[in-house]
């Protein structure tokens, strides 16, 4: 199964209609709409308690849910827009969510992790009002994928410069949508 993860605010959003789009050629999915999730980042008290249920091997705790849901898919989309430099924190605060050791990924004897993920395939759809700076969006969730969680393949799709004077958003948007070839 696909997993979708919209991080997009915005209800006329564009990241979400180049992310649809892609949706469409891959087929069935299932959604999470992160704004509506509630999503808690990390405090004290939750470390407290997910190093307790780690330690004791109850992955199959509610607090995981996230985590298993991520590990088991086939394929992952992820819509975030561009947002100062890098995508919305809802997605950081996702991320931090998923990412518990024993469920998506492992550390070997030498300490390197090994990802646990099932999926072969991440796309990261964007969008940016002015030029797309990678490194602290793709450019971190690709290492995150590709390195930590054992995703092969991460692929970006991208429409930029959307906001800028003198240029023509719907030629930007009808240019990504038509070269969707995933
Ligand atoms: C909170 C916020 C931060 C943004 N930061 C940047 C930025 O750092 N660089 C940039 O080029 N555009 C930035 N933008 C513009 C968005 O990247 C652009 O409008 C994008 O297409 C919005 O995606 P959406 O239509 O899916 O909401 C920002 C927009 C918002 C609302």
């Amino acid at each position: 199964m696909t997993l979708y993860i919209d991080c997009c605010a915005r209800e006329n959003s564009r990241t979400r209609i180049l992310a649809k789009a892609l949706l469409e050629k891959l087929g069935e999915h299932e959604e999470l709409y992160l704004y509506k999730e509630g999503l808690k980042f990390l405090d004290a008290e939750r470390l407290a308690k997910r190093e307790r249920l780690i330690s004791s091997g109850e992955y199959g705790d509610p607090e995981f849910k996230y985590a298993r849901q991520w590990a088991a898919a086939d394929t992952i989309v992820i819509a975030a827009p561009f947002w100062d430099l890098s995508f919305p924190a809802v997605l950081k605060a996702y991320i931090e969510n998923i990412y518990i050791t024993g469920i998506v990924s492992r550390y070997d004897e030498d300490g390197r992790p090994q990802g646990l993920c099932k999926a072969e395939k991440l796309y990261f759809v964007t969008t940016a009002g002015g030029p797309l700076d990678n490194r602290y969006g793709y450019e971190y969730i690709r290492t995150l994928a590709r390195d930590y969680f054992g995703i092969k393949e991460v692929k970006l799709i991208k429409a930029e410069m959307l906001d800028v004077v003198g240029f023509d958003e719907k030629e930007i948007m009808d240019k990504t949508i038509n070269s969707i070839d995933p």
